[in-house]
């Protein structure tokens, strides 16, 4: 790669000391550092050459970190900005995060966190750089004919799709259970330049902790009880195609650190074998817990997590796509009337009343279940709310019923609220966020059923 391609890390401090230490941890990499020692300096270097991130010490004789920020941001709008300081003061860091850094460290920081970081704004650089050579190929959008819907969510997930899809850049799912997090996986590999290579699906949740290392990496013959021959794992039947780790969230700690390494090295390991062993794939995880609040409990890596989540996609819940509901429902039934080789059958007004007001939280799963129901249920070619197996929209605002169950929007509700708050140990901004509200909202609700 050309000296103009490549990633340029500029690292600004008064300290030659400094420069040693960033130089030792950013000597494996392909990045072309440079170095200033003065605020200054840095300044008059951006205005003479690109510079892809920079490093940069908050207090230095002279112009300090924040004033060299803020210049600096003048003069290279987009650029990205890591503060470093030796003790970190919240006011500080305040201060910078307002004036455009992306993140505040302290020197001390373990290596890897920064090098993590630096990765994460690394593979956001090489995105942008492959983006702006599709833009010109890419002259008409992707469309996306198996993932269904319009609303404003809908067409925003399958813009992104459509950018990301050509790239190589890991992506991590988020979403609910049931709101197609798998097939927006799909229809990334599907519009990659990987799509004739496989797409290898792995539940995370439900391998066996005590072979899921050999069912991802493989194992030779011999390898332990039982082993009697060698096996490849699922990271290399995804050579040259897309693994796809599903719940990600539900791996342990050891085989997160496992992982993580596999992903750096780009070598899978067979257990039992000390050969390492190259693999081509790119990475889509997926989950439906908040993974932020799994890693500030200590549940997950934080270093794996920023190597997942290079680009986020959210999967919206039902709840939030608005008339997409009817839309998918109408989808849904005239592919499964298709598929009985049974007349097309619509929804009637009450009908899809019902459907806009139930608040699905099996998502597009639970729909597909009441159609499936309602095909049954309905004797002609109109279906009607009695054909819907959904709970009829009860007004009571009292929480909660005598066998625990939801049964109610209300207790729908309450229940969902609850699980957050547990999810976040309480946390109501952190909740807040989970939940698509704002705190002022989740407070009132809070207020209203008593959840305090
Ligand atoms: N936008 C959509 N258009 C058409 N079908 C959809 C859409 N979203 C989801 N589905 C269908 O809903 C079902 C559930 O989707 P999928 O398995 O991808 O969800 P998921 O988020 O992976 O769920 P889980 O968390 O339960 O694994 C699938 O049959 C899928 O085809
Ligand atoms: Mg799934």
């Amino acid at each position: 790669m050309d000296n103009q391609n490549r990633f340029r890390l500029l690292i600004v401090d008064d300290k030659p000391e400094i420069h040693q230490m960033m130089r030792r941890y950013f000597e494996n990499t392909s990045h072309d550092l440079v170095f200033a020692d003065r605020g200054q300096q840095a300044l008059d270097l951006l205005s003479q050459t690109r510079v892809s991130l920079m490093l940069l010490d908050l207090k230095m004789p002279g112009m300090d970190g924040l004033a060299v920020l803020e210049a600096a941001r003048q003069i290279q709008p987009g650029l990205r900005v890591i503060m470093l300081t030796a003790h970190g003061g919240i006011s500080d860091a305040v201060a910078a995060m307002k004036l455009g850094a992306l993140d505040f460290f302290e020197k001390s920081v373990d290596p890897e966190l920064l090098r993590s970081k630096v990765n994460q704004v690394h593979e956001m650089w090489l995105l942008e750089q492959e983006n702006r050579q599709l833009r010109g190929r890419l002259d008409k959008r992707f469309c996306f004919p198996d993932l269904v819907g319009t609303s404003p969510p809908m067409l925003k997930l399958k813009d992104m799709i459509a950018r990301i899809a050509p790239t190589d850049t890991s992506v991590l799912i988020q979403g609910e259970s049931g709101t197609g997090k798998e097939l927006v996986a799909r229809a990334i590999h599907h519009h990659s330049q990987r799509t004739r290579g496989p797409f290898c699906p792995v539940d995370c949740a439900a391998i066996n902790e005590t072979v899921v290392e050999s069912e991802l990496f493989g194992h030779a013959k011999g390898a332990f009880t039982g082993a009697d021959q060698n096996t490849q794992g699922l990271f290399r039947s995804a050579d040259t195609g897309t693994l796809f780790l599903d719940e990600v969230g539900e791996l342990s700690l050891s085989m997160q650190a496992k992982l993580l390494r596999t992903l750096q090295e780009r070598v899978v390991r067979p257990v039992g074998t000390t050969r390492a062993i190259p693999v081509d794939i790119r990475i889509l995880a997926a989950t439906n817990k908040n993974l932020l609040v799994a890693v500030s409990r200590g549940e997950f890596r934080q270093d794996l997590y920023y190597r997942l989540s290079t680009i986020t996609l959210e999967a919206p819940p039902l709840r939030q796509i608005g008339d997409d509901i009817l839309l998918l429902a109408g989808y849904l039934i005239e592919r499964f009337s298709r598929d009985e080789g049974l007349a097309p059958r619509s929804f009637n007004a009450p009908a899809q009343t019902a459907l806009k007001h139930h608040d699905w939280p099996g998502n597009v799963r639970e729909l597909e279940n009441v159609v499936r129901g309602a095909l049954v249920l309905s004797t002609g070619e109109v279906i009607g709310p009695e054909d819907l197996s959904i709970p009829t929209v009860s007004l009571s605002n009292t929480p909660g019923n005598l066998d625990g169950h939801p049964t109610t929007m209300t207790d729908h509700e309450v229940q969902i609220i609850r699980n957050i708050l547990e999810t976040t140990a309480g946390n109501r901004r952190e909740a807040a966020k989970v939940l698509g509200i704002s705190e002022a909202t989740l407070y009132r609700r809070i207020k209203q059923y008593n959840l305090a």
